[in-house]
């Protein structure tokens, strides 16, 4: 496993069993009362420049739980907000703290603080990967599909960093993802073609939902307008109307689809209210799967 987890691409398929083996022991040692606190004396730094509920919370709990310390910095608070260069804060910070995990708009800025520090840098979200979501969605997956080999996963609506990190993850693990995207708002083409380049990945790109979500084990939508793209939500509504998952999309999908959202949702646009409440919706499990991988993160990169 490399020292930071910056994007899915960069992680190896033993890395990515590694952590399901050790989350999913999370997840069982918490429901068993066996509780273990590997980061006892650590102290986990929580660089944030964009609002969050679960990835924040999410891993402030696991790093209380197992042991260690966690401080939320608010980006916007520190001198980086006063053009501090990056490179002087990440090596300020090694200093004081075991890990960090950083959720912001430039993908070069993590890529800055994981060169010139030499604790872990997570990236918990840029403009254009959300690596930890997808860690813990697969997660989900494996649970209530018995793994994610041969499954099909079919992502409708826009192809934005979410979008991003599944094609990552599906270049290495070689799972089906079909995405159905309006052609102006496809998947950055050299994350695809990079993926398309290694060897095992199976990755379709559609405008056509309808197409996309035939025989799907997973149905998989975020909201049409991410973080930073507020300024655009108006003119992405009237795109994407056609893209929403509700139950006439879904029962085009395989009979046991799971309908998954990484939160938060829109009801009515990206989701219908109806689906994401309905009995296929793994969305809350899928929640609270973010507490465990983030455990066999922060464990599998602190501890050793
Ligand atoms: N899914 C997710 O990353 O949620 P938050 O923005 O609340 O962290
Ligand atoms: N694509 C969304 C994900 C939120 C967890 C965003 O970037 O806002």
């Amino acid at each position: 496993m490399n020292k930071d987890i910056l994007n899915l691409l960069d992680f190896e398929k033993k890395d990515f069993d590694l952590l399901f083996k050790s989350a999913a022991r999370f997840k069982q040692n918490a429901l068993t009362g066996n509780i273990k606190k590997p980061l006892a004396g650590k102290t986990l730094g929580i660089l944030f420049d964009k609002p969050s509920t679960r990835t924040r919370i999410s891993f402030e709990a696991a790093m209380l739980q197992l042991g260690g310390q966690a401080i939320f910095i608010n980006a916007r608070d520190t001198q980086i907000a006063r053009d501090e260069p990056v490179k002087d804060m990440a090596r300020v910070l090694t200093r004081y703290i075991d890990g960090l995990v950083i959720r912001t708009f430039s993908q070069d800025l993590i890529k800055d603080f994981a060169e010139f520090s030499t604790i872990p840098i997570i990236n918990a979200l840029t403009d254009l990967y959300h690596p930890c979501q997808v860690l813990s969605d697969i997660m989900t997956i494996i649970e209530k599909k018995g793994g994610y080999k041969g499954i099909k996963i079919a992502w409708v609506g826009d192809g934005n960093n979410v979008a991003n990190s599944w094609i990552n993850a599906a270049a290495i693990l070689g799972f089906k993802l079909s995405l159905a995207c309006p052609k102006s708002y496809f998947p950055d083409k050299g994350i695809l073609d990079r993926a398309r380049k290694k060897s095992g990945s199976n990755i379709i790109l559609v405008d056509d939902p309808a197409k996309a979500v035939q025989g799907a084990d997973v149905i998989y939508t975020d909201v049409w307008a991410s973080m930073g793209q507020e300024d655009e939500q108006k003119e992405r509504l009237a795109v994407f109307k056609p893209f929403q998952v509700n139950k006439k999309l879904v029962r085009k999908a395989a009979a046991d689809v799971i309908i998954m959202h990484c939160l938060p949702a829109h009801r009515g646009e990206e989701i219908s209210e109806d689906v994401l409440e309905g009995h296929s919706s793994v969305i809350w499990d899928q929640s609270e799967n973010k507490l465990h991988m983030a455990k066999a993160i922060l464990t599998e990169l602190i501890k050793h």
